[in-house]
């Protein structure tokens, strides 16, 4: 796949795995857009791509989980004058806790970051791409996505409609030339645990930001639905499909107590 020239939105670009993104594709000569809350760090990156890669970058400071967020971010790209060939929708927070001790206005938060705003940019962007017969969204899931996890409840159910919607639109999509990609990390090296509020000390291995977006754009250029990032999760992911729904249930709940994964 060709990326150079391409402009690609990313959500969640200040840091973690959409910066990585960001990175990966200004050197293959895209340009982007960085959207996040962290206008300094956008910022910063911006700046820093744009040096070291002469391509476009430009960045746009937003809290995606307040109402009518993607429509303002829409609005304003459009204002802009920049049409987007990729999406990369990476913006996504999980909650470490139980539900029934969750704040609802944290949970509201979450399910419209992890999933209304996702869903409000692939709708708007893949009807654009469906019309010019070209153009490809990531949807960053996780490996919560292939079972219901105990303490993470509200992030692995946003992870598996992550995972169901991209799949489905992978499929519309391919009959209009526009690929879809969910691609599914598992624990990888963040700040994700620290926002989620678990022991992130306990956490164990962990995959790299680059092996993550590696992976995810081999499979979006085999014209993949989705993937597991990294073979030992792969692995577990298959298993998780396999046992009983209770028992990978009980097997979730023990990684997420012992290590907080997302
Ligand atoms: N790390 C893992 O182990 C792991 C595993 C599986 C899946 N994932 C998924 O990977 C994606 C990226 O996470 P990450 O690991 O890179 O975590 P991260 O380092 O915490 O990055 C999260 C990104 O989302 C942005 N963000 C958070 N809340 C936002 C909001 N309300 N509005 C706009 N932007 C917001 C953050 O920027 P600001 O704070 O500047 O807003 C940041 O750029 C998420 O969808 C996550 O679920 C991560």
């Amino acid at each position: 796949m060709d990326y150079r020239d391409k402009t690609v939105l990313i959500t969640g670009a200040s840091g973690g795995i959409g910066a990585a993104f960001a990175r990966a594709l200004a050197a293959r000569g895209s340009h982007v857009i960085l959207v996040a809350r962290n206008e300094a760090k956008l910022k910063e990156l911006a700046t820093d791509l744009h040096d070291s890669h002469g391509i476009r970058a430009e960045y746009l400071a937003a809290d995606l989980s307040e109402p009518c967020a993607s429509d303002d971010v829409v609005e304003e790209i459009d204002r802009r004058g920049l049409s987007v060939d990729i999406l990369i929708n990476n913006a996504g927070v999980g909650m470490h806790s139980d539900f029934a001790d969750s704040d609802p206005a944290r949970i509201r938060r979450e399910v419209a970051l992890n999933v209304g705003v996702l869903t409000d940019l692939a709708a708007v962007y893949m009807s654009r791409m469906t019309q010019q017969g070209t153009g490809a969204i990531i949807n960053v899931a996780s490996v919560a996505a292939f079972q219901p996890v105990p303490h993470l409840a509200v992030y692995a159910a946003s992870k598996a409609y992550v995972l169901s919607l991209s799949e489905a639109l992978w499929w519309e999509g391919k009959q209009h030339g526009v690929k879809v990609l969910a691609v599914c990390p598992g624990a990888t090296d963040t700040g994700f645990f620290e926002a989620a509020g678990a022991n992130a000390d306990s956490v164990g291995p962990r995959r790299s930001t680059s092996q993550v977006v590696n992976t995810a754009l081999r499979a979006l250029e085999a014209g993949k639905p989705s993937v597991v990032d990294g073979l030992y999760n792969a692995v577990a992911v298959a298993i998780s499909q396999v046992v009983p729904r209770r028992l990978a249930l009980a097997v979730a709940e023990l990684a997420v107590r012992a290590s907080g994964q997302g």
